[in-house]
């Protein structure tokens, strides 16, 4: 290879912009690909289209190296699933995975190698807009959310024709946005990043992601993309990964706005040096990168390495084999809105439905409600339903809220009411109108699509527009309230929370969103959602996250002493992560341990617990395992999820949930920077959520050990004992 062919392989270059996919696949762009300057393109899609743009790159170039066909994949291709956030409150990785595994069918038949998913950013902020994308604030659950859809996508082998490669992103702290801005830098220190944002990019790793995407960000002051100790020590050389570093979009070019490169050249050889191996659409490698190289000639040993890897993932797709075994027009004609994908769309809608509140029973409505007054904009908005990431989603695929319950209720009277766009409060009227002559109201308020995702961080967690207005209004009628909570992000929202009778997280939901709520709020569905990120009771709360450090003053709602709260709210957030209620009950039997001491080097702890369904309905519940290390060389988190199992329990029905950790599952990035297994006792907590803990035992680690990996990337042994 020349060297200009060699960088020719580490540029990706847009074919068109994400609403208007192909579009920029001109002459010059061909011209581009017979000289062999091209390694990949994004924003593309179409079997037919892709295979003659493939036909281009393996027959007409010198070398005949295939191209890589890339996309934002994020919640499903055709068949759009609920928003990832949406998803991890279904606590449930195998549907994490199942959607993943459609989401490749169905793009890999459009000629797609690769997706840029999963997002697996923790955010503990929900003014950040992307907090949409991923799977909240914690950790452990996002690790398992991560781990479920690189395995979703790559499934069993990259080459097999249905399966697409996994672009974790944005590798490593881009959710730690100071201010919850987009793009903003981060200021943690290393025991956050270890501890905290790593993990999932680590349990992804382990899945075995063929690639990585790296953040906009500057942690600690160094552009991410230029960051050589994240990517190419910790990344490469610690976790052993050696799979294709991409830059998000221009952030190669962006390490001069950063102030870290004078030059293009200089920034071309900051972010190579870091093992960047492609320039998404920034040109700095195609243009700048040969004059880098003259400069410093040991540059060309890691263009080397890039392009090997980069060649190594086009040889695990098959490309060199056959180049054109993802551009079939016949599957792509059958796969796309299968029926099955959409069956499963609803199924993973129903288990991302979160309950938050349901007072005397309010929910589910009765068979012989009468006329149910559904009122909000939002009910009638199938475009955000498909969420901010849409791949190729059709707003003619969403069957909404209104559409659904139209057809499953004989008497439903539809107003919008207001918006969270317009500042007009002029349907507020004729919506309360309709609700006092209903005999039940379903609200669905919140936030539209287009209010989280990227560049879409608010300085307010509030109702936008008039919503509030709209909701006291309805509240003022006295008739039952139903709030189904539309949006991205967890919202302020104390008054809806006091006044409503019943309030239902139901995110953006997908092309199925109607017919999952509807089955939800007549009861065909119990929810059994749970939240992967606490609700603050304002804004000025966050960040709010359930695993903070326990102070010397803790808080005491006392306001006569000095401790650490605010003098103007209560200390606890809104709704506490973890949690969701079900129209079912359950009761928490006894925790008991396999044994009382383990030791740190490889020991093993063993918790169960029986949990009972003491309603009268089928339901699951999210039995969640969490930790504690009272005694430490550092101050250690007040808990710390650190398993979780979604089980469905029949009426009366016990189940008992196995917990099998290992002792590195309880290190801690100890002061000299590694893993650490230390002595003494640790804490296990067992419950239903953050704050409704319901069973508890401890034991004793004897000795210690160095650990292994970040144990939130570990995933807890579960087995399920006690019938189907
Ligand atoms: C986003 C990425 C995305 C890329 C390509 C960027 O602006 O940050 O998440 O994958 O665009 O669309």
């Amino acid at each position: 290879m020349t060297i200009e062919e060699k960088i020719g392989q580490l540029v990706q270059r847009m074919g068109g912009r994400s609403k208007a996919l192909n579009s920029r696949l001109g002459p010059d762009e061909l011209a581009k690909v017979r000289r062999g300057e091209v390694g990949s393109y994004l924003h593309v899609a179409g079997a037919e289209p892709l295979r003659e743009l493939q036909r281009v790159a393996v027959e007409e170039s010198r070398l005949g190296i295939p191209l890589l066909f890339a996309m934002d994949v994020v919640h499903g291709y055709r068949t759009i699933f609920p928003v990832p956030i949406a998803m991890a409150a279904s606590w449930d990785p195998a549907a994490a995975r199942e959607h993943a595994v459609i989401a490749a069918r169905e793009s890999s038949a459009a000629g797609l190698h690769w997706t840029f998913a999963p997002m697996v950013d923790i955010s503990r902020d929900p003014r950040w807009g992307r907090i949409v994308e991923g799977a909240g604030e914690d950790a452990y659950l996002g690790s398992r959310m991560a781990e479920a859809q690189v395995r979703g996508f790559q499934g069993e082998s990259l080459s097999a024709a249905d399966t697409i490669m996994a672009g974790t992103k944005h590798f490593g702290a881009y959710g730690a946005a100071e201010g919850g801005r987009d793009y903003a830098g981060a200021d943690i220190g290393e025991r956050a990043m270890q501890e905290v944002y790593l993990p999932p990019f680590r349990a992804a790793a382990e899945a075995g992601s063929a690639s990585y995407m790296t953040a906009f960000n500057a942690v600690d002051g160094v552009p991410t993309t230029a960051n050589a100790a994240l990517l190419r020590t910790i990344l490469r050389e610690e976790w052993g990964w050696n799979g294709v570093l991409l830059s998000d979009w221009r952030a190669v070019e962006e390490l001069l706005a950063h102030g870290v490169a004078a030059s293009r050249s200089e920034a071309a050889a900051l972010a190579l040096r870091a093992s960047v191996d492609m320039d998404m659409v920034a040109d700095v490698y195609a243009d700048d990168l040969e004059a880098a190289i003259a400069a410093d000639p040991a540059l060309e040993a890691l263009l080397d390495q890039a392009v090997l890897r980069i060649l190594a993932v086009k040889r695990d797709l098959g490309l060199f084999d056959d180049p054109y075994k993802y551009h079939d027009t016949a599957r792509e004609a059958a796969v796309m809105l299968a029926p099955e994908h959409r069956a499963a769309a609803q199924l993973i809608a129903e288990r991302s439905i979160v309950l938050l509140k349901n007072e005397a029973g309010t929910l589910p409505l009765a068979r012989d409600t009468g006329r149910i007054a559904l009122i909000g904009a939002l009910a009638d908005d199938p475009m955000s339903q498909l969420g901010s990431w849409r791949a190729r989603g059709q707003v003619e695929d969403v069957v909404t809220l209104r559409a659904a319950l139209e057809a499953a209720h004989p008497d439903v009277v539809y107003a919008p009411g207001a918006d969270s766009r317009s500042d007009d409060p002029g349907g507020i009227e004729a919506a309360v109108a309709a609700a006092r002559g209903a005999d039940v109201i379903v609200l669905a308020i919140g936030e539209d699509y287009d209010w989280s995702g990227e560049a879409r961080s608010r300085s307010s967690l509030e109702l936008p527009g008039r919503q509030m207005e709209l909701f006291e209004a309805l509240a003022a009628t006295g008739k039952p309230l139903v709030v189904v909570l539309m949006g991205g992000r967890p919202l302020a929202v104390p008054d809806i929370a006091g006044q409503a009778d019943a309030v239902l997280a139901t995110w953006l939901l997908g092309i199925e969103a109607g017919p999952a709520i509807v089955n939800t709020l007549l009861g065909g569905n119990n929810p059994g959602g749970k939240l992967p990120a606490s609700y603050p009771r304002s804004t000025g709360q966050v960040p709010v996250h359930y695993d903070h450090l326990p102070s010397g003053r803790p808080a005491d709602p006392d306001l006569s002493k000095d401790t650490a709260r605010y003098m103007d709210q209560p200390i606890t957030p809104l709704y506490a992560f973890g949690h969701g209620l079900s129209y079912t009950t359950f009761d928490y039997g006894e925790a008991t341990l396999s044994s009382s001491r383990i030791p740190a080097d490889g020991g093993s702890v063993t918790v169960t617990v029986p949990v009972t369904n003491t309603g009268t309905r089928a339901g699951d519940e999210v039995v969640q395992l969490y930790m504690r290390d009272p005694v430490a060389s550092v101050s250690r988190p007040v808990m710390q999820l650190r398993g979780f199992s979604r089980v469905t329990l029949q009426p009366g029905q016990t189940r008992e949930v196995v917990f099998t950790l290992s002792s590195d599952q309880f290190a801690l990035w100890s002061r000299d920077g590694s893993w650490l297994i230390e002595p003494g006792a640790i804490d296990l907590m067992i419950g239903s959520a953050s704050d409704a803990i319901r069973a508890r035992a401890s034991f004793e680690i004897v000795g210690s050990a160095k650990g292994s990996i970040a144990p939130a990337a570990i995933a807890t042994r579960i087995q399920i004992e006690g019938g189907e």
